[in-house]
């Protein structure tokens, strides 16, 4: 069924783990996320960053990870990942997404305050949530940018959340998306300060390469979305070449399922880590 994310969180906080947030690209991999939700009976969540809606238009994977969502067995929120103007985010919303983040990390903390509270009025009109971010979290959604980290000063975080009441606060502590070039050493200490001065659920981009031990940490630490976009399409990736490579892929059907598979087992072994699974 299709839900609100701000409910899934309030339960992640209940609960003490974390929901998986999986980017997705294509129907195979909305389709192998929620076969692993389904059979863990875990909440999750599909999202999709506006950098690639060049690859994946907006008007054609929204209203399928929205349809996906509605005929889940399990709780599935629709979120528009890393939004950066309104006229996309909008569209996301029209479509019937459930939370869209607007990314203002890279502004002014004054700014960012500014346009968020814009955007929640906006998500407000559809009862969605909001997700925004502070500080800077490494690297770009796509890869195209080399962004330096700018770990989240803890006093920023809590005003904040006097300032906005955001459903969500994405935070920097030494985190980065894509592959890591060296282990992350994340920032604990920063993390758990946050915890104790805000009560928003927080959230932890660049998911891929961070040990399991971390994430748990993280889910027990005030983290209660994790971001997974590279490893679930790593994943599908070399599910596809191994069945190439083991010769059991014969036609298209045969691709179609390899992807699946790869999604699946990815969004699989994350749901484990977080410890969302049972939790539906
Ligand atoms: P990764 O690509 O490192 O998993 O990051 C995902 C993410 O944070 C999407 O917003």
């Amino acid at each position: 069924m299709l839900v609100n994310m701000r409910d899934l969180l309030t339960d992640a906080q209940a609960g003490n783990y974390a929901v998986g947030s999986f980017s997705v690209a294509n129907m195979e991999m909305v389709l192998g996320v929620i076969k692993a939700a389904e059979e863990l009976n875990a909440p999750i969540i599909l999202q999709i960053a506006e950098v690639r809606l060049k690859q994946s238009p907006l008007e054609i994977i929204g209203p399928l990870m929205v349809a996906a969502a509605e005929n889940s067995s399990v709780p599935v929120a629709v979120h528009f990942d890393h939004g950066k103007t309104i006229e996309k985010i909008s569209q996301a919303l029209d479509i019937g997404f459930t939370s869209v983040m607007f990314d203002g990390s890279h502004l002014p903390l004054e700014e960012n305050i500014k346009l968020t509270n814009r955007i929640m009025s906006l998500a407000d009109e559809y009862d969605a949530s909001v997700e925004a971010e502070i500080g800077c979290v490494g690297g770009s959604e796509d890869g195209s940018e080399d962004i330096a980290i700018n770990c989240t000063k803890p006093e920023d975080a809590v005003r904040f959340e006097e300032e906005t009441g955001v459903d969500a606060l994405a935070i920097a502590i030494g985190n980065a998306h894509g592959n890591y070039k060296s282990a992350p050493n994340l920032r604990f200490d920063i993390l758990a300060e946050v915890e104790e001065k805000t009560h928003t659920p927080l959230v932890l981009h660049g998911g891929t390469g961070i040990s399991p031990d971390d994430f748990v940490k993280c889910s027990k630490t005030g983290i209660k979305k994790i971001n997974i976009a590279t490893a679930t399409f790593d994943s599908v990736e070399k599910s596809v070449r191994d069945s190439y490579n083991n010769s059991s892929i014969a036609g298209y059907y045969d691709l179609q399922a390899a992807e699946v598979e790869g999604a699946y087992q990815n969004a699989k072994k994350h749901i484990l880590i977080f410890g969302s699974d049972n939790k539906a």
